[in-house]
């Protein structure tokens, strides 16, 4: 009975082997013939040879030397800007010179004013925008500031209600370094919730155009309010 089954086993076995030995066999020789030396073993060629380079027939493409412009704006740390527009007298309307990062003269407007005064992220990172707190009702706004408008800005701090149209000048009168402005924006204030950082030097923006003098003499520029 064990001997049977022993037979069995082996025999089975062998029949398996033999099998896949035929198998690869048939195979091979299907494939090769006779000989061990058979190209079709030889591993795949992944990727061919650089090809014959044609000799070049056309003309290179002229570069044009022309410098490529980034940005046909001017490049100007934030706090600047609002402090040439201070020392600009803040225009409402007119455009304001002012110095760029290039050395190159520029102009603008308070109309690019405004916007620094609105973004979030702008002075540091994760900076409120300032109108977020100096928001237009003076009631609830710290220092009764309303940052949010030209009339809001120029009405100043510590206003009675909204209907005081003068309040604490924050301009400095025009002199930029001496404002309130100023010492609200770059120094740091630790005890002041929204003032706990001062300007990160690096908050640069892209504002106005060169200042180019033929256009602007045709241009009036600070238009007198009677
Ligand atoms: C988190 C709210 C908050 C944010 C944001 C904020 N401020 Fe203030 N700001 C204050 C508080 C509070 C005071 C002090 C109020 C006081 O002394 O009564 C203050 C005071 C000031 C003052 C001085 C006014 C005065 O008469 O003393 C100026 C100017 C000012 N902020 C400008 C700004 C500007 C510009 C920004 C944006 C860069 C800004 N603030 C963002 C809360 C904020």
């Amino acid at each position: 009975m064990n001997d049977d089954v022993q037979k069995y086993i082996y025999g089975t076995l062998t029949i398996f082997i033999t099998g896949v030995l035929v198998w690869v066999g048939f195979i091979f020789i299907n494939a090769c013939g006779f000989s061990l030396a058979c190209k079709q073993g030889a591993a795949v060629v992944e990727r061919t040879p650089i090809p014959t380079l044609f000799p070049a027939t056309m003309p290179a493409l002229e570069i044009e030397s022309k410098p490529v412009l980034v940005s046909d704006k001017c490049q100007i740390a934030a706090a600047d800007l609002i402090g040439a527009w201070v020392s600009a007298n803040s225009p409402e309307e007119a455009a304001f010179q002012f110095v760029d990062v290039n050395g190159e003269t520029c102009e603008s407007t308070f109309a690019e004013v405004q916007p620094l005064f609105n973004e979030s992220n702008l002075w540091h990172s994760g900076s409120l925008a300032c109108v977020s707190c100096h928001s237009v009702d003076v009631s609830i706004s710290p220092a009764q500031l309303d940052l949010s408008s030209y009339a809001g800005i120029l009405a100043g701090s510590r206003r009675e209600n909204a209907e005081a149209k003068k309040g604490t000048d924050i301009l400095g009168e025009g002199t930029w370094g001496k404002s309130l402005l100023y010492e609200f924006l770059v120094v740091s204030k630790a005890d002041i919730p929204g003032h706990t950082q001062s300007v990160s030097a690096d908050s640069f923006v892209f504002v106005g155009k060169p200042f180019v003098e033929s256009v602007s003499t045709q241009t009036p520029t600070a238009t007198p309010k009677p």
